[in-house]
């Protein structure tokens, strides 16, 4: 399959999904993004490069790290930014996604970032774009968050070297539910990690051709086993129509990262977690907080990812 978000120039014209997307394509975004992190915190070295150019967070979800990090990334690269608020403006009285982007790209809006709770809703608003507007997937639903992919691989790379190949990546926890993790494993598959491990009670796996490629285990224990990475997911409530998961307690008992299950992982291994984090369910604060912990890098790697993935889209 070709990945259909390429121009005639090979560069990237929306970034609606990883899956697919050419390895060298992936590699620059990292490289770039690793370049940008010393401006990511600060600074004004770059705030010449997009001038003219108008960011739109477009977020019919709620979010903190995400949105907050589009924000700062394109102000740090010198473009206007507009966050739209959806709770208070006329998608409540009724108006079309479509309607909403063509209005603010009439106000000279030429890049989106979008969240959104359905599959497939990025992919057709940028269908619908203007020509010289970009569509970034913020998250849709439980598809894809190609940014998250891509500055948890960011965080892999700094601490494994570039080479992914006798890696072992854990991803535990609400599988099902989760586009952090459909984004995770088609950057993981791209880049040739060693082994994709995914683990969850059985009625949070996903379907087969998610986990295509991947060792699925029931069994957190034996999952974790000498894993050099361990990506754990929040609980999805928000998407659970039946009561999937009976007992809290239960889960975090067989699902939780405690400090214990953590050492039966490699000496060095790393801890991810995309956030919100429900602590002392999915991961226990002691680790969420320990020395393995690399959740708090991943949020600085997002201002850097994002801030490439602009450049990337906009620069012309
Ligand atoms: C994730 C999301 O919204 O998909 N959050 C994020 O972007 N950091 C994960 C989650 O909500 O659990």
């Amino acid at each position: 399959m070709s990945y259909p978000w390429l121009r005639g120039d090979g560069r990237l014209r929306h970034l609606i999904t990883l899956d697919g997307m050419p390895v060298a394509l992936m590699q620059r975004l990292l490289n770039a993004a690793q370049a940008m992190l010393a401006h990511a915190r600060g600074g004004r070295a770059l705030r010449e490069r997009l001038p003219g150019a108008t960011l739109c967070t477009l977020f019919f979800e709620p979010s903190t790290r995400t949105r907050s990090s589009f924000q700062l990334a394109a102000t740090r690269l010198g473009m206007d930014v507009l966050n739209f608020d959806v709770a208070t403006s006329s998608a409540g009285k009724g108006e079309s996604d479509h309607d909403t982007m063509a209005t603010l790209q009439a106000m000279g809006v030429n890049a989106f970032a979008v969240r959104h709770s359905r599959d497939g809703a990025v992919a057709e608003l940028a269908a619908a774009a203007a020509a010289d507007t970009v569509l970034i997937n913020a998250g849709d639903g439980r598809a894809a968050h190609p940014t998250q992919g891509l500055l948890d691989m960011l965080t892999l790379r700094q601490a494994k070297g570039h080479d992914f190949s006798r890696l072992r990546v854990v991803i535990c926890g609400d599988v099902r539910h989760s586009r952090v993790a459909r984004s995770d494993i088609h950057a993981l598959r791209a880049l040739g990690a060693g082994e994709i491990r995914i683990c969850g009670p059985g009625n949070l796996l996903p379907d087969a051709d998610v986990t295509a490629g991947c060792h699925v285990y029931a069994n957190f224990d034996a999952a974790i086993a000498d894993a050099d990475a361990v990506i754990m997911l929040r609980l999805q409530r928000e998407r659970m129509s039946e009561g999937l998961v009976p007992s809290l307690q239960d889960y975090s008992r067989d699902f939780g990262l405690s400090a214990k299950r953590l050492r039966r992982a490699a000496p060095d291994a790393i801890v991810l977690h995309p956030g919100p984090i429900n602590r002392g369910i999915e991961i226990d604060p002691v680790v969420a907080d320990g020395a393995q912990s690399r959740v708090l890098q991943q949020v600085a790697n997002g201002v850097a990812v994002r801030m490439a993935v602009l450049s990337e889209l906009l620069d012309a």
